[in-house]
């Protein structure tokens, strides 16, 4: 960590004391996740004063954020941004799938985000090690807890996107659907934007950066890079794998500069400092 910090280290330990780093995630996806992690983050904001109107808190935050026409103008901007983002990721992953000239990698291998019989294993072998009955299991590219954060999004952005939709063009889908739908929509947007919230700022800060192998901060998603210990420890499978099929090379890559490390920090900070506040005004609004 040391080294890892001071922003010394050379690519590929050239120094011969200096952590190699191996590519994880691109650019794209990079960006990707940026996006992704700001209009949430707007949604959210400027959502929940909504649901919460009756506390001081809402009206503040409202007010903050330029009343609440302000702040229905940036949600409706904030959820474009986002299924653009969604629509876009969709359509990379069955590019690369179609480019690699194989379809079936989306449902079915180690870069696969789609659920197997290992994760099943996995789950009963990681409860075992919680209890110290057995050892801690190894990983491949994907651990379980990743891919359910993965389909919660997935699955959430049609609920949350669709219901949104309908709640934005009322009189479009009018023509189409019956009335009462509106008042579904209005629920279900309202529930999914709790159970949303809920979820990505406790269970995915926990696993992303509160975990003891990670806390207080896992910058790897702004940066893009892991370091070699954290692939060996974490990802042993998919370390071994690389190794196997030559690639490990190949993907090695220079270390994360100590500016890229820091905005890591930085917006990872506040993402994380602003999720436990909202949980907090949640919890404190609702009992
Ligand atoms: C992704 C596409 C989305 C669309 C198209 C969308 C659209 C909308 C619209 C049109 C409204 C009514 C706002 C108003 O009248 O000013 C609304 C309300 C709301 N949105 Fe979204 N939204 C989306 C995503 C999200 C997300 C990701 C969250 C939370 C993380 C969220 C949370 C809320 C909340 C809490 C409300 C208030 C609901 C209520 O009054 O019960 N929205 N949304």
């Amino acid at each position: 960590m040391a080294i890892a910090m001071s922003g010394t280290a050379t690519a590929g330990g050239a120094a011969g004391t200096a952590e190699r780093y191996y590519r994880r995630f691109t650019p794209l996806e990079r960006i990707m996740h940026a996006f992704l992690m700001l209009t949430f983050v707007g949604c959210a904001l400027t959502g929940l004063p909504l649901i919460f109107a009756d506390k001081p808190w809402a009206a503040t935050l409202a007010r903050m954020l330029g009343g609440f026409e302000g702040a229905g103008l940036i949600h409706r901007i904030c959820a474009f941004v986002m299924i653009v983002v969604f629509v876009s990721h969709v359509l990379t992953v069955f590019y690369r799938a179609i480019a690699g000239g194989n379809l079936m990698r989306i449902l079915w291998g180690p870069d696969s985000m789609v659920p197997q019989l290992q994760d099943g294993i996995d789950i009963w072998r990681n409860f075992k090690w919680f209890v110290g009955r057995g050892p801690k299991p190894q990983f491949d590219r994907w651990t379980y807890w990743e891919k359910f954060d993965y389909w919660a999004v997935f699955w959430g952005m049609f609920i949350i996107g669709g219901s949104g939709l309908l709640l934005w063009f009322p009189v479009f889908f009018s023509k189409l659907l019956p009335g009462w739908m509106f008042n579904v929509a209005a629920l279900v947007h309202g529930e999914e934007a709790l159970l949303a919230v809920g979820f990505i700022f406790t269970f995915h800060f926990f696993n992303g950066h509160l975990r003891p192998e990670k806390f207080p901060m896992d910058v790897v998603i702004f940066t893009g890079r892991i370091p070699e210990h954290e692939l060996k420890g974490e990802r042993a499978l998919e370390y071994e794998r690389m190794v196997r099929e030559g690639r490990l090379a190949a993907a090695e890559t220079t270390p994360p500069t100590h500016e890229s490390k820091w905005f890591g920090w930085v917006v990872g900070g506040a993402a994380l400092a602003l999720g436990i506040v909202a949980i907090v005004l949640i919890v404190y609004s609702v009992f």
